[in-house]
């Protein structure tokens, strides 16, 4: 088998660089480990920067996103029992963020490859990559219990934070950045219409709470809870007491209830290697970096990465210009660190730190009331919550 670009991982990144990479003429083959209905159905992020939504679009793969896309020009930071709006389009020229599941996203990107004929093997075993300091790399793998190689000119590592490919990387040749957090998020779906029309981040004593929604139908709700809980230590009825509770306004809100029907608990890290270039392997997206969800970053960084790769491997199979290919990683990270930092930011005016004192509360508040009170304030966090065109 062989093809232009191997592309390990049929998650938002190598789904979609498979096709901006077709929209120029050039061939891959992406290999996933799990299944079409196991991809498809995986609830995570839900916010796309405008950036994110105007590329989806001039793809051709944004017509049921400008559809069904519930389009949003501000958010909610609620505080104290009040809410304060921030109003991400006018303090930003217009720009505004769309709530549409990352599963769409990723079902729409599906559809487009099958439809266009391209090669998309689910249910991939035991990938392994060679020669990636050599001109044909090659990626290993099993299928319906066979042995396979795909010869490449590239291969693209989208493999997400859990993959092989930044793995394959010799031992000592990246650097790594990385910061935990002592929490987690627990999040539920429900089959309830959404209390606001906005997002709701929203800082209490007992901890960080955000209310979004995926439809007119479905509300997305997450809560801060213990980095090691257990999802069985919450029953339904324990998670709608704490959001009432944490969400509570003193101006008669009330938070609409129904049938949870997804709960899942994650994780908070950040995390970066750098470069994101090993000889012709390149990482993308959560293979490369991870960020908390706070700002809701790490799908429109995974695009912004792919968007950068498939220009720079277009001017190479048009030319052999490598300069594109050797700016990657550099380009990359600009965008990268500033959304850490942003995401790191959110993170830490939101949550409650165990073993925080009295004096970390009341800089926490401060610095709430200085973001929805000043302009100059609220536009850092507008501008960079839509998502910034440079870095
Ligand atoms: P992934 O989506 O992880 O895709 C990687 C793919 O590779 C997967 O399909 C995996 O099965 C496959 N794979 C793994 N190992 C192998 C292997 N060995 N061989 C073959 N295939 C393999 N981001 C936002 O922008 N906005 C948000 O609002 C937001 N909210 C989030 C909320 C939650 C609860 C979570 C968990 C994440 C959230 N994120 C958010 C982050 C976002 O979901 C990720 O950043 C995004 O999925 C990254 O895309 P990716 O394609 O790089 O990786
Ligand atoms: C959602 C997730 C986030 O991480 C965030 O910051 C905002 C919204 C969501 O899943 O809807």
């Amino acid at each position: 088998m062989d093809t232009q670009v191997g592309i390990v991982g049929a998650g938002p990144a190598g789904l979609l660089l498979a096709h901006l990479l077709r929209l120029q003429g050039i061939e891959s083959v992406v290999l996933e480990a799990r299944s079409r209905e196991y991809v498809e159905a995986r609830v995570r992020a839900g916010v796309l920067e405008q950036g994110t939504v105007d590329l989806l679009v001039e793809a051709g793969v944004g017509d049921r996103l400008r559809r069904e896309g519930l389009v949003h020009h501000g958010l909610e930071l609620r505080f104290d029992g009040q809410g304060h709006r921030i109003d991400l389009s006018d303090l930003t020229g217009g720009r505004a963020i769309t709530v549409y599941g990352q599963q769409e996203v990723v079902k729409d990107l599906i559809a487009a490859r099958l439809d266009a004929g391209g090669e998309l093997l689910f249910e991939v075993e035991d990938v392994t990559l060679h020669d990636l300091e050599g001109e044909e790399p090659a990626v290993r793998f099993r299928r319906d219990g066979a042995d396979h190689e795909l010869r490449c000119a590239f291969v693209a590592g989208c493999d997400g934070f859990h993959g092989v490919c930044r793995e394959a990387i010799p031992a000592g040749t990246l650097s790594v950045f990385e910061r935990e957090y002592p929490f987690a998020w627990l999040g539920i779906l429900a089959e309830v219409a959404p209390s606001s029309e906005e997002l709701i981040y929203c800082y209490h004593e007992r901890g960080f709470a955000l209310h979004s929604m995926r439809s007119p139908r479905l509300t997305r709700l997450y809560l801060q809870c213990a980095p090691d809980e257990e999802i069985d230590a919450w029953p339904d009825a324990r998670i709608w007491e704490e959001l009432r509770t944490r969400l509570a306004t003193g101006g008669g809100w009330t938070l609409g209830e129904g049938p949870i029907v997804e709960k899942g608990i994650t994780p908070m890290r950040s995390f970066v290697v750098e470069p994101l270039r090993h000889g012709r392997l390149f990482l993308a997206g959560d293979s490369a970096h991870i960020v908390p969800p706070t700002g809701a970053k790490g799908l429109n960084l995974a695009v912004a990465d792919v968007r950068v790769l498939s220009d720079a491997l277009g001017r190479w199979f048009a030319g052999g210009d490598p300069s594109g290919l050797d700016a990657y990683s550099d380009t990359c990270l600009r965008r990268v660190w500033r959304v850490q930092h942003f995401s790191w930011w959110m993170t830490s005016m939101l949550h409650r730190f165990p073993g925080d004192d009295p004096f970390d509360g009341r800089l926490q508040r401060s610095q709430l009331r200085y973001v929805s009170s000043s302009r100059a304030a609220a536009t850092t966090l507008a501008e960079n919550y839509v998502g910034l065109e440079l870095v």
